[in-house]
């Protein structure tokens, strides 16, 4: 292994295995080879504007038709200047007037094990009245509609109900606190609030009024707030401010129409943790967006009319916005939507609603496949999920092993796997599979999405060579990508296009393989670097999780006199911790990919502090292993439980 010259990434990996996808599937595929894949990519690559404008004239409904495809400011982006079009029309509306009004485009299953189904044309009545009812409190387009509630049905609709008469909505994972909310209703100067009672947690209650009311107290923008009875619990009600859903619904006409919003409206604000304290939101606009979900979604998931199409995340993630609402809707697909936990009231639980459903389609987190897999295989056991036809994954890396496991164990062996890089920024998938089309490997994204322009560059902004890893960039603007933080232009500009000029900073690292394929390596200020050779923390927990008793494993660097950094990994296991297990451990690394990525220090823990949405916050394990205080932001941890008990073990 050379010495890195200055922003490259060794890589340690060896993947070989390779699945081409069947021909039985490649044969009913929308893109059916590699030829096609090319053939598509190359077209919009030659000429990306005529590329998107096809796209857009084809794939959403116009009130007004746009006059010019792009505006390119670096870094702000305009797409289909000129035009209106309105994002609840797309997912909704245009489906009753095509005459699909009677296909099911919600399937619904609460945790208590309650259902609902709604057809397209039920979505539009619900959606209709509950925009009419958001119109009666005052809510103008432009104004922000803070959402705060359980993943029913009613999440959706207040999503699709807000993108209809304009209004711009914050969505709000509802595990947050109520200092997060304040922070973010503040920063976003939000004026109505939706809630509901409660919400249904392993069995338990969540009392998410009284939260939000300690939420409001500190938010001084917010007039109005609607409450949703899901629970049935005596929610505490404030006269003139809180309004109950279902009263308001009732009090208004079903008849409101999709108002016509300029390309470039605003239609949602998305928080993501930032690594200093404040909250940053990100900004997505209409037109662009809307097609981008729409058509990755299609491209991606090879959605077919019978599809029952399940997305485990939560509408709080932009993986909920993007792949549960905006994407499929807009495609008109069965989309099914959980409430509740994976392992209530047993941890076969998903695969209960796979059997239940007939789910074709399953896209899930890395995090909640190790989960499985610690749980054990006797819970999948004896479910009939014969009616899967597609995997996807989202959220970080998945391990090759957790990827293999994935692979046969769910899939039967017979279920393409698609790893589908992308982020909040990029508002949809950006590298991925198109499961008919590009045989896989397991732990690589593999190719970019029609009309993506990916780099991988040093310091010096130019392109590494093939096989080093290096900073990821795009070069190109894209329908989907954010259009700016809110309320925070001067971040935008400097976080994402200031330190390679021209093009947008992931913020990720990257290889590419010989055949052209993309790997994610981890965040850049993740790099560990033992003697002068930075690695990867993928790479390294990936040769951990590939020993049977791992099941899950972070990798931070920690300082050493000698080496720089010294690699510390933090391990949970599927078996009783033992001495002999730690030092098979770093063996079985040494093995893996070689002496230098054989951790010093391995310590063994019952979990890993994730943030809410399941990614490991290997920050904190940095702080941790080199003894430091915790100095940076924790709001958005889990379970603050795991962190103290990590710090215990210090002591
Ligand atoms: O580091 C990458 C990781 O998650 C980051 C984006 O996180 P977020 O904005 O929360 O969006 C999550 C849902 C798209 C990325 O910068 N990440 C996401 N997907 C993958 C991934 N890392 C590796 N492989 C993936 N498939």
């Amino acid at each position: 292994m050379s010495e890195a010259s200055e922003g490259q990434v060794d890589t340690v990996m060896v993947e070989q295995r390779l699945f081409e996808p069947s021909e039985d599937f490649s044969r009913q595929a929308r893109i059916k080879s590699m030829e096609d894949y090319q053939q598509l990519y190359d077209r919009a690559a030659s000429d990306p504007e005529a590329f998107w404008a096809e796209q857009a004239r084809e794939h959403l409904h116009w009130f007004t038709p746009f006059t010019q495809t792009l505006q390119w400011d670096n870094p702000l982006a305009k797409w289909f200047i000129g035009g209106t079009t309105n994002a609840c029309y797309n997912c909704v509306d245009a489906h009753v007037a095509a005459g699909r009004g009677d296909q099911l485009a919600i399937l619904w299953e609460g945790e208590p094990g309650d259902q609902r189904q709604l057809t397209y044309r039920q979505l539009q009545e619900e959606v209709s009245r509950f925009a009419g009812a958001l119109k009666q409190l005052g809510t103008q387009p432009g104004d922000v509609v803070s959402i705060y509630m359980p993943m029913t049905p009613e999440l959706a609709i207040a999503m699709l109900a807000c993108a209809r008469i304009g209004a711009v909505h914050s969505v709000i994972f509802a595990g947050f606190s109520a200092e997060a909310i304040a922070d973010r209703n503040n920063d976003a100067g939000a004026k109505i609030q939706l809630t509901s009672d409660g919400l249904h947690r392993r069995g338990k209650v969540l009392p998410l009024k009284e939260t939000v009311d300690q939420a409001l107290a500190k938010s001084p923008t917010v007039e109005k707030c609607v409450v949703l009875r899901r629970v049935g619990n005596d929610a505490p009600m404030q006269s003139g401010r809180d309004h109950w859903w279902h009263e308001l619904v009732d009090s208004v006409e079903a008849d409101c129409p999709a108002e016509p919003m300029d390309s470039e409206a605003p239609l949602f604000i998305l928080y993501t943790s930032g690594s200093t304290g404040k909250p940053k939101g990100i900004r997505h606009t209409t037109a662009g967006y809307n097609l981008y979900a729409k058509r990755t979604f299609q491209w991606v998931f090879d959605h077919r009319p019978d599809d029952v199409y399940w997305c485990t995340a939560d509408c709080g993630w932009i993986t909920g916005h993007s792949y549960i609402v905006y994407g499929p809707l807009a495609a008109g697909a069965t989309v099914l939507m959980y409430e509740g936990a994976p392992n209530h009231p047993a941890e076969d639980r998903f695969w209960e609603i796979v059997e239940k459903y007939r789910v074709t389609i399953l896209y899930t987190a890395p995090t909640a496949i190790r989960a499985f897999i610690k749980w054990g295989d006797e819970h999948v056991d004896g479910h009939d999920l014969s009616s899967l036809r597609l995997l996807g994954s989202v959220g970080e890396g998945i391990n090759p092993e957790a990827w293999m496991w994935y692979h046969t164990k769910i899939g039967g062996g017979r279920c393409p796997i698609v790893d589908t890089w992308w982020q909040t920024e990029t508002g949809g998938i950006m590298m991925s599979p198109l499961p008919g089309a590009i045989a896989t490997k397991p732990g690589s994204c593999t190719k970019p999405l029609p009309g993506i322009r990916p780099r991988i560059v040093g310091e010096d902004g130019q392109n590494v060579p093939q096989g080093r890893g290096g900073m990821l960039c795009i070069d190109h603007p894209w329908p989907g990508m954010l259009r700016g933080i809110w309320g925070d232009e001067q971040r935008y500009q400097e976080q994402y296009w200031s330190k390679v000029p021209g093009m947008y900073l992931t913020g990720d690292n990257a290889r590419q393989d010989s055949d052209g394929y993309y790997w994610i390596m981890g965040r850049i200020d993740d790099v560990i670097n033992v003697s002068g050779h930075r690695l990867s923390t993928i790479e390294v927990e990936s040769a951990l999780v590939s020993h049977p008793a791992v099941a899950e494993a972070a990798v931070v660097g920690k300082p050493d006199e000698i080496k720089g950094q010294a690699i510390a990994a933090f391990v949970t296991l599927r078996t009783d911790p033992n001495e002999e297990l730690r030092q098979g451990l770093k063996l079985h690394v040494r093995q893996e990919i070689g002496a230098l990525a054989q951790p010093d220090d391995i310590r063994f823990t019952a979990a890993l502090p994730k943030t809410r949405s399941g990614k490991i916050m290997r920050r904190l394990l940095r702080d941790i292993a080199s003894g430091k205080e915790q100095t940076g932001d924790t709001s958005t941890l889990e379970d603050f439980s795991v962190l103290a008990k990590l710090r215990d073990d210090e002591e």
